[in-house]
């Protein structure tokens, strides 16, 4: 029963719990009575909690709904910010944090003006005439703004000459951290004039007539001093204590003192600057810089801004940039020769090796100045913009592997190869644009590097629109429809255009066709299948000519003796048209092959020794006046035929012919392979003169053998014969010689 009531009971607690939570308290809402109907004013622009009526003209500040945060009045014409006109607010007096009554052309206001904007974070009443006419007023209208918690005031353009010291003669600013001055034509600045302001961060001089400053009181919790275009002249403002060596801007992190005249970058007078992060110095006078001046004291500077002094900077000297911390620095637009010592010390980037941002556009590089970045290995971003840097080594980019955005934008350079951007594969951001470089190498740079790259901006360089810039043209199309590369080239296709050859001049290098060439991607593919089909083809023909060599030999064969035969008629001097001479162990073959194929056509007249000698004449003259009424010889080359002493007798007598009727006298046919060793001298002189017609049983090889003999046998001969063989043969013949070969036939027979 107990736990019963227990549990009842925490279950209503808990809703209890509930219903509490979802009741919010009730406000008391300014929006009753007169509040309730006002609606957004005529000619403004209403949200919510806004309301913006700037640029209208208006007289007055308008009735403004319930409950806004925001009011826009800039640029109107309210002449005089009385409690009247303030009292048109009365329905967000509670709720306005963010009010610009900037450029109102407000001349009068009352003092109390801002009294019931209790909630008041932002307020703008700068480039209003008050401070000429009320200062006063406007020291007290201040002091009404001390019950709101006022986190930033703009005065700027007041004209109030030297009023940093009293203008806040009533406002405490306890809440302050944003006060803007700008545009004051203040002359001298006193930090203890802003003493109550214990929570100030961000204090903007910028463009006043700052020459004198004292510094002395500090601004503990001051982080960025804008103190640019002023006109603090040769030294810099002195942040630290002349005895002490401190200073009482601990929280320092941006000084900027752009624009102002200092000559002498005295590191005494910032030296104490141990918080100081940015340093913006640019267009001041200094004329040089040296290691009396070095940046090193900063210990926690990561950028340093040294621009704009062309007309004074003169010299970097030896050790003049020294910083371990410094991570951003920018030289641009000092016009100093880096590629003359006398101007830029070499060893001046050797002492940043943690630079990982440079800039030094608009200076000169020309072609050696870029050897002094070598030491800077972290750099990440190297902007060298009209640099006069007339080319990339190959060996330059490679000291910087972590590179990601490289400006090369308005140089000089002419060529590059692909090897310039090796080790380059973070690179992310390329502009070579307005440069000198007619052809581009394709690829312009490695995989690596392409594939890291997500803008390449080369627009406005003079292509040369030859044969040559289809490979460009191909690339970037590829490159192109990778659809996490389609925005990779800057400006393309607009900014890209041929400047030669002439007859392209300016024509789109996208659409530009060089005359004369082909494609010569297409050129390659045609040129490879070319020769796949070349190969192939002389393969087959190879093939086939091997298999059907004699075939085609015999054709060649028959084509030679068609021409032949047109002016070679037998002729009648010679009574037999060949005399055979052959060994007695291939009679078989002369008289079953070559008989009987020669004989079958009536042409030939054919000498044999055993069927047609005349019996009783001796040997020799037999063989001599034979040999003399023929035509031709043939010899029948066989391992026999070597053996065969008559044989030889016989090829002496017909060689001694040859002299004077020409090698095509003597015919040879090779009826087998015969080893050169075992040949007499007189039959290799033979095969030396004229190629042996080779015997072959395949029927094939067999038509050409007898084709070649026929033509052997039609052949036309020197005529010319002259009566030396009789003799000749005597002289040949050794008597022995004779007697022997005589009796071996004799034997034979
Ligand atoms: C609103 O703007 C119109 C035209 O710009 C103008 O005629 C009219 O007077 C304006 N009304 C007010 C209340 O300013
Ligand atoms: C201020 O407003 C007027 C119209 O009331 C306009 O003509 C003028 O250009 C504006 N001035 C600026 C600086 O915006
Ligand atoms: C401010 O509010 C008080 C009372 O809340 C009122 O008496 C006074 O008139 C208001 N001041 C202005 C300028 O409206
Ligand atoms: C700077 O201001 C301090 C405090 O107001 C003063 O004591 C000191 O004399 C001033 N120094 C100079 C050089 O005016
Ligand atoms: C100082 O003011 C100038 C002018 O408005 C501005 O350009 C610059 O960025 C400011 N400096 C800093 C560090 O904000
Ligand atoms: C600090 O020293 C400089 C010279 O180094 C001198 O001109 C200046 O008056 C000194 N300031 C103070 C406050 O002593
Ligand atoms: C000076 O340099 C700083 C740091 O880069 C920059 O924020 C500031 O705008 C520069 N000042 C001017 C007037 O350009
Ligand atoms: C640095 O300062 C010392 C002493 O003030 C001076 O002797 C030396 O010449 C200076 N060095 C340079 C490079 O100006
Ligand atoms: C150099 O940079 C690294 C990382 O940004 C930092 O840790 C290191 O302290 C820096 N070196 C100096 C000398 O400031
Ligand atoms: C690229 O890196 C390799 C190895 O780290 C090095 O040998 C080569 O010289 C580098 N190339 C360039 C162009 O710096």
């Amino acid at each position: 029963m107990r736990q019963r009531m227990c549990l009842v009971g925490s279950l209503i607690a808990i809703v209890i719990f509930f219903l509490l939570k979802e009741c919010k308290p009730v406000i008391a809402s300014a929006c009753q009575g007169d509040c309730i109907d006002v609606k957004c004013p005529t000619n403004c622009s209403c949200t919510k909690h806004r309301v913006d009526c700037h640029d209208l003209n208006l007289k007055y500040i308008p009735l403004v709904p319930c409950c806004i945060t925001h009011l826009n009045l800039y640029n109107n014409s309210i002449s005089k910010l009385s409690m009247k006109e303030i009292s048109n607010l009365k329905c967000s007096f509670e709720t306005i944090l963010f009010m610009n009554l900037r450029k109102c052309r407000i001349q009068q206001l009352e003092e109390d003006v801002f009294d019931n904007l209790t909630k008041l974070e932002v307020l703008d009443l700068s480039a209003n005439e008050i401070f000429l006419h009320q200062k006063e007023n406007l020291q007290r209208a201040l002091g009404s703004l001390n019950k709101a918690p006022l986190r930033t005031l703009k005065l700027d353009r007041l004209w109030m000459q030297d009023g940093v010291q009293d203008i806040f003669k009533y406002f405490e600013g306890k809440y302050l951290t944003h006060l803007s001055m700008r545009e004051n034509r203040i002359q001298q600045f006193e930090d203890s004039g802003l003493k109550k302001f214990t929570k100030l961060v961000h204090l903007d001089l910028h463009g006043n007539w700052i020459s004198k400053m004292n510094l002395s009181s500090g601004i503990q919790t001051l982080e960025l001093f804008n103190l640019s275009h002023n006109q603090i002249n040769i030294f810099p403002p002195n942040f630290c204590d002349n005895e002490t060596g401190q200073t009482r801007y601990n929280n320092l992190r941006n000084l900027d003192l752009f624009w102002n005249q200092i000559i002498v970058p005295d590191p005494q007078k910032w030296n104490c600057l141990k918080s100081l992060e940015t340093l913006n110095l640019s267009r001041n006078d200094l004329e040089e810089i040296n290691q009396n001046y070095s940046f090193t004291s900063l210990t926690s500077l990561k950028t340093l801004i040294l621009s704009e002094m062309h007309f004074s900077l003169r010299k970097l000297r030896k050790q003049a940039l020294k910083s371990g911390s410094l991570q951003h620095l920018v030289l641009s637009r000092n016009y100093l020769n880096f590629e003359e010592r006398k101007e830029v010390e070499n060893d001046i980037f050797h002492y940043l090796l943690n630079l990982t941002l440079l800039d030094v556009s608009n200076n000169e590089f020309g072609s050696d100045g870029a050897n002094k970045l070598s030491k800077l290995s972290h750099l990440e971003k190297l902007i060298m913009r009209h640099v006069y840097l007339a080319k990339l080594p190959d060996n330059f980019l490679g000291n910087f592997p972590h590179l990601k955005h490289l400006d090369l934008y308005r140089n000089k350079i002419e060529t590059f190869s692909i090897n310039a951007f090796q080790n380059l594969t973070e690179l992310k951001f390329l502009d070579l644009s307005e440069n000198l470089i007619s052809n581009f190498p394709v690829p312009p740079f490695p995989p690596a590097t392409l594939k890291s790259l997500e803008t390449f901006d080369f627009a406005y360089n003079p292509f040369q629109c030859d044969c040559e810039i289809v490979k460009l043209q191909k690339w970037i199309y590829n490159v192109l429809s990778d659809p996490s590369k389609h925005n990779l080239v800057l400006r393309y296709p607009d900014d890209y255009r041929c400047h030669k050859p002439n007859s392209l001049h300016q024509v789109p290098l996208k659409n530009a066709e060089p005359n004369n060439c082909k494609n010569s991607y297409d050129q390659f593919v045609l040129s490879v299948v070319c020769s796949a089909i070349i190969c192939l083809v002389s393969t087959v023909v190879i093939a086939v000519a091997f298999v059907y060599r004699w075939e085609i030999k015999f054709l060649l064969h028959k084509m030679r003796q068609k021409r032949h035969d047109g002016y070679n008629p037998l002729t009648d001097t010679f009574e037999y048209s060949t005399y055979l001479v052959y060994a007695e162990k291939d009679s078989a073959w002369v008289i079953h092959d070559l008989l009987k194929e020669l004989e079958e056509e009536d042409k030939y007249n054919i000498y044999i020794r055993d069927r047609n000698s005349v019996p009783g004449v001796a040997r020799c003259d037999e063989i001599v006046d034979n040999i003399y009424k023929s035509k031709t010889v043939i010899l029948v080359l066989s391992k026999n035929f070597m053996a065969c002493q008559w044989c030889n007798y016989q090829l002496n007598v017909a060689q001694a012919r040859a002299v004077k009727l020409g090698p095509r006298f003597l015919i040879s046919i090779l009826l087998e392979g015969i080893c050169i060793k075992y040949m007499k001298t007189s039959v290799q002189h033979l095969f030396r003169t004229s190629k042996p017609i080779e015997w072959a049983r395949r029927s094939t090889k067999n038509r050409l053998f007898w084709s070649e003999l026929k033509t052997a046998l039609n052949a036309e001969i020197n005529q010319e014969f002259e009566e030396t063989v009789r003799s000749l043969c005597q002289a040949i013949l050794d008597p022995v010689a004779i007697k022997k070969t005589d009796e071996n036939i004799d034997a034979k027979h």
